[in-house]
């Protein structure tokens, strides 16, 4: 992350083309930015508070003190962090009337009563704060792997402020997300440290159902056979009674993907219009269709390869053996069965059609493939 000598700056810079950005702070985030911004053709100054030490500078950029940086431009990104924003301050009058750009991300969720954005803001009256990049990383910024976080979330109270800052994201080619005014910015200082946010109900929704079918058959198969007849048949745990609860939480979550929407029909129905809201619990549950959607489609995927194990499990290989010596030793040959073989083809069929269609259905619900079909 510290080494630039190794990544081929490709400068293609021309001042005439794009403006100058300044950056106040030349660490991790400050640096890869500015890296990011001379490869889009920006002028990028830096402020620092040692301007003569700071040997990690992209090339082409300039490392000047912060009055002097500040001097150079209209937009300033603070790529500092908030417990030294005090030192902002004594800068105030060069800094009224320019745009500061707020990077910066907490530790904890809420960590403060006041984002660090409305912090600056108070900190530096007179100039126009901007929430933006915070859930950039500093090391996609260098590495170019920015394909996942592609979208920049920004707010701001100045229209003008933000649409200059948006101007830089889309340079950078990346995707602009205007999320209102500064009063968002806690919200935005949150993302990056909310894991899966939209999984959390999924999540709840999905665990429930398989611990509760796994409960089920632990005591109707394992439990209940112990107690009356203490029989040991705990080996059925960790194949028969998984390939039974992974099928069947499918189907339910299949279930759970389709009734919201029949219940937002009759709901629409009944109302006579569509342009109600729905009650919350069914917006929620709408909200979270995709997700139960992919947990079954991913439940039968694993239903298909505990099936395809099945007959290298000792216990099914052991029944067969068994089978064989029985027919040998009372001298007889079993027959075959036309019921049984047509029973055991038509489940493996229609499972594998089942498979297939489950697939396409995951394929289909896509928003690309289901906007060219
Ligand atoms: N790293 C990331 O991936 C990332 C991603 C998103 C947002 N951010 C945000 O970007 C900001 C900077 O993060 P970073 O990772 O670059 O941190 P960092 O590597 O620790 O750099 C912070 C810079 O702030 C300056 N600084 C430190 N103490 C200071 C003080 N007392 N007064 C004035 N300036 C001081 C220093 O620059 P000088 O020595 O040049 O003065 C230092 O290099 C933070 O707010 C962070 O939350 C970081
Ligand atoms: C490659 C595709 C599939 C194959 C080969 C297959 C095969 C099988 C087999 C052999 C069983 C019996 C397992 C046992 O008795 O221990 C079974 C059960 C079952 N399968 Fe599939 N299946 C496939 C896909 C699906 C799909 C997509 C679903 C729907 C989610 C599904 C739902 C079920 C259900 C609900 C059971 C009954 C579970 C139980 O109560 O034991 N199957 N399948």
């Amino acid at each position: 992350m510290d080494e630039y000598p190794n990544i081929p700056l490709q400068v293609h810079s021309d001042p005439t083309k794009r403006g100058t950005v300044c950056i106040f702070g030349t660490g991790d985030f400050g640096r890869s930015l500015g890296y990011k911004l001379l490869q889009c053709g920006y002028v990028v100054v830096f402020g620092s508070r040692n301007p003569n030490s700071s040997n990690l500078i992209p090339r082409g950029a300039e490392v000047l003190s912060h009055a002097e940086a500040a001097m150079k431009s209209s937009i300033i990104i603070i790529a500092i962090h908030r417990e030294h924003y005090d030192f902002l301050m004594p800068f105030s009058d060069i800094l009224k009337g320019k745009i500061l750009v707020d990077v910066s991300n907490n530790l904890k969720i809420n960590q403060y009563p006041k984002s660090n954005a409305e912090l600056l803001a108070s900190l530096v009256t007179g100039a126009k704060v901007v929430k933006a990049f915070n859930t950039v990383s500093a090391w996609a910024l260098q590495s170019g792997t920015l394909d996942a976080s592609r979208q920049v979330f920004l707010c701001g109270d100045e229209a003008k402020a933000k649409e200059a800052v948006m101007e830089i994201v889309r340079s950078l080619g990346l995707t602009p997300l205007d999320q209102g005014s500064l009063l968002a910015a806690k919200e935005i200082e949150n993302y990056p440290l909310q894991l899966f946010p939209l999984w959390r109900l999924p999540f709840y929704i999905c665990a429930g159902f398989t611990i509760l079918v796994f409960l089920y058959c632990l005591i109707f198969e394992v439990f209940h056979p112990l107690v009356t007849g203490k029989e040991d048949t705990s080996y059925l745990i960790m194949i028969s009674i998984a390939n039974r609860v992974f099928p069947i939480v499918s189907l339910i979550l299949l279930a759970l993907v389709y009734l919201p929407g029949i219940f937002a029909a009759i709901i629409q129905l009944y109302r006579g219009t569509k342009y109600s809201r729905f009650p919350d619990w069914l917006d929620k549950w709408m909200l979270c269709r995709k997700q139960l959607g992919l947990v079954a489609l991913a439940y039968a995927f694993l239903h298909a390869i505990y099936t395809l194990v099945m007959p290298i499990r000792y216990y099914v290989r052991w029944w067969v053996e068994y089978y064989i010596k029985a027919q040998i030793k009372s001298n007889t040959t079993y027959p075959f069965l036309n019921y049984y073989a047509w029973l055991s083809d038509s489940y493996v069929a229609l499972g594998i059609l089942g498979f297939f269609f489950y697939v396409l259905l995951g394929i289909t619900s896509l928003p690309s493939v289901s906007n060219a079909v």
